[in-house]
């Protein structure tokens, strides 16, 4: 058969690296019926709080079951430009909001509305799996630049400016960080939207996990950047809210690249659900205890994990700042973060993602999801300690 597919296709078909190997082999296994703690997805282990469902069938039960405009409902934008306002210190329309499903696809359509084939952008690492398959997709080129693994993964500035070349187009940040909790400060945002700006490069930051910080409240790039214009900032409520299924998520930008973003969502998947979106927008203004609960909980998670780890021979690991992950320095017993992975599956039955995944600055990794409770991680911590 002659039959072809696209580039994007054939991009899309090419492996790039094996980090979900012992995932899919603990998922494998634990289908089989063999005992496994899954600590390896970064999907929230509540349910969506009970408040928000019941709007979702309300919305369905009044007919919010129809077209919406491609950019996102009026309403939802406006909801979203009043909580920005109040939140950022600084004026938002609805003209700066692009309604997407889902986090990942505000990203890949604001990469497809600044990249081309062959472009650069720069990410630091170790960074979100995710970010790969997105690039790949666009035929973009990805140049990691470390983070600091041994002082708190902090970014040095100077190494993104040092990384820029004439194909760069973009800087992509993600703050909270996947995997590694860290958080930049509110001075090194507004370096790098200085820097970035100065040199015409579209700065992204990923904000998922911003309503997950333990010591300090998340600084928003939002908040940061002396303007907007070349500054894309990226949420969702799939963390937040516990609302990963619903995909449902946005991109916060300058009014022109805004226009672009619902110019790219007319002609992609054309609109996000009504309903889904009515019971969004209530989902930003219920500050319910719930939320604080999750936080409360991750956070408790958290310490018990740092504190078992610190007390374990043989591993270590940095005490993150906010979200949902654990890094765990398996160097001391292990070859690598892979082969530590695989032996934790087989014989304690506990899955990890190894570090390499997120970048080769972590390869000596793991990275152990807090999305289970406590008792739970308590029975994984106690299988990978007899094992070492
Ligand atoms: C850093 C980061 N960005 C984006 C996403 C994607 O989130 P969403 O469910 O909104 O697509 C994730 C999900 O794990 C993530 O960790």
């Amino acid at each position: 058969m002659g039959l072809r597919y696209s580039d994007l296709t054939n991009r899309l078909n090419v492996q790039t690296s094996d980090v979900w190997g012992v995932h899919t082999e603990a998922q494998r296994r634990a289908a089989a019926g063999e005992d496994i703690i899954m600590l390896s997805l970064g999907d929230p282990d509540f349910p969506t709080p009970r408040e928000i469902t019941d709007k979702l069938v309300q919305q369905v039960h009044q007919h919010r079951t129809h077209y919406s405009p491609a950019g996102g409902e009026p309403s939802f934008l406006q909801a979203l430009a009043e909580l920005e306002t109040s939140v950022e210190k600084r004026p938002f329309l609805p003209e700066n909001f692009t309604i997407f499903p889902g986090g990942t696809a505000a990203l890949t359509g604001v990469m497809n509305c600044i990249l081309s084939p062959g472009d650069e952008i720069i990410i630091p690492e170790p960074m979100y799996i995710g970010y790969h398959s997105i690039l790949q997709g666009i035929g973009a080129k990805l140049i990691s630049v470390p983070l600091d693994v041994e002082n708190d993964f902090v970014l040095d500035i100077e190494s993104i400016r040092q990384a820029v070349t004439p194909a760069t187009r973009a800087i992509l940040i993600n703050t909270p960080g996947n995997p590694a909790g860290n958080v930049m400060t509110k001075a090194s945002l507004a370096e790098l939207a200085a820097v970035t700006r100065e040199m015409d490069l579209w700065l992204i930051c990923d904000e998922v996990y911003s309503l997950f910080t333990y010591e300090e409240d998340h600084v928003s790039l939002l908040l940061a950047a002396e303007n907007l214009e070349n500054v894309i900032v990226i949420d969702s409520l799939s963390k937040s809210h516990a609302m990963s299924g619903w995909r449902i998520g946005w991109a916060v930008a300058s009014e022109e690249m805004t226009a672009a973003l619902h110019a790219y969502c007319g002609a992609t998947f054309f609109g996000c659900s009504q309903f889904i979106q009515d019971a969004a927008a209530f989902a930003l203004s219920f500050n319910a205890p719930h939320i604080l609960n999750m936080r409360r909980e991750y956070r408790e998670r958290r310490d018990y994990v740092v504190n078992a780890i610190d007390r374990m021979n043989g591993l270590s690991c940095y005490q993150p700042k906010a979200g949902m992950f654990v890094m765990v320095d398996t160097s001391q017993v292990a070859d690598d973060g892979a082969s530590f992975a695989q032996r934790m599956l087989e014989a304690a039955g506990v899955s990890l993602i190894p570090g390499a995944g997120f970048g080769d600055n972590t390869k000596g990794y793991v990275r152990m999801s807090l999305t289970q409770p406590a008792d739970v991680l308590e029975v994984a911590l106690g299988r990978i300690a007899k094992i070492i």
